[in-house]
């Protein structure tokens, strides 16, 4: 099968699994991570063009947050790719897969592979910033947390997230280009934090 015809019906099988997902994993949230790896990409030349398209589009098919627990999570991504001819690309994609995002961070030590590097730092991205912020929540009203407790800082919230997860991204950055562009989002997610305690104090 050629790689065009590949591509095309990996962001059929993606959109199909993350419909049921919140609208911050949506696929307008791949086609963001895929211009955004393509850009760190073009700057490192590391990895390989088409399997980092293909895990950039692929990343989140097996979100345990949003999947079904039954059964093997990657069952039906397996089952995708052997139908599309990559069975040896198989275990490559699926352990990337399962090192992309942050609380798996590391989990197998393998943060080698160039397209897991490349495609992490654009994942990451899109959770910061404006996207970032406006994703955040979203997820949040989503599972109908609150935006912030001021009677308790220490208790689960949006804000909460920020500390937990958003604003320690930056400082995670696998490549100097994905560093430079986390900056300015870093930044607003500073600034943001900023005018929220100053408008509720
Ligand atoms: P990763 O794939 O790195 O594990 P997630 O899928 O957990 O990242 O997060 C993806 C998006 O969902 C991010 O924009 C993140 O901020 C948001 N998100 C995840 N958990 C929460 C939470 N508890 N509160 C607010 N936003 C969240
Ligand atoms: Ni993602």
């Amino acid at each position: 099968m050629d790689k065009l015809k590949i591509i095309r019906l990996a962001e059929d099988f993606a959109a199909g699994k993350m419909e049921s997902y919140d609208s911050g994993h949506d696929f307008w949230h791949i086609e963001r991570v895929r211009k955004l790896a393509r850009k760190i990409n073009s700057a490192e030349k590391i990895a390989d063009t088409f399997i980092l398209d293909l895990a950039c589009i692929l990343h989140d098919t097996a979100d345990s947050k949003f999947a079904a627990t039954h059964g093997n999570k990657y069952d039906d991504l397996e089952k995708f790719l052997k139908n599309s001819g990559l069975d040896h690309l198989k275990n490559e994609i699926i352990e990337i897969i399962d090192n992309v995002s942050f609380s798996n961070n590391n989990k197998t030590g393998n943060l080698k592979n160039p397209v897991l590097r490349v495609l992490q730092d654009a994942d990451r991205l899109d959770a910061i910033g404006a996207v970032g912020i406006a994703r955040a929540f979203n997820y949040g009203g989503f599972r109908n947390n609150p935006i912030f407790d001021p009677s308790d800082k220490e208790k689960p919230s949006t804000i909460n997230h920020f500390y937990e997860k958003l604003l320690k991204l930056k400082s995670l950055m696998n490549t100097e280009t994905g560093l430079k562009m986390a900056e300015e989002r870093h930044l607003f997610l500073e600034e943001f934090l900023f005018q929220f305690y100053k408008e509720i104090n």
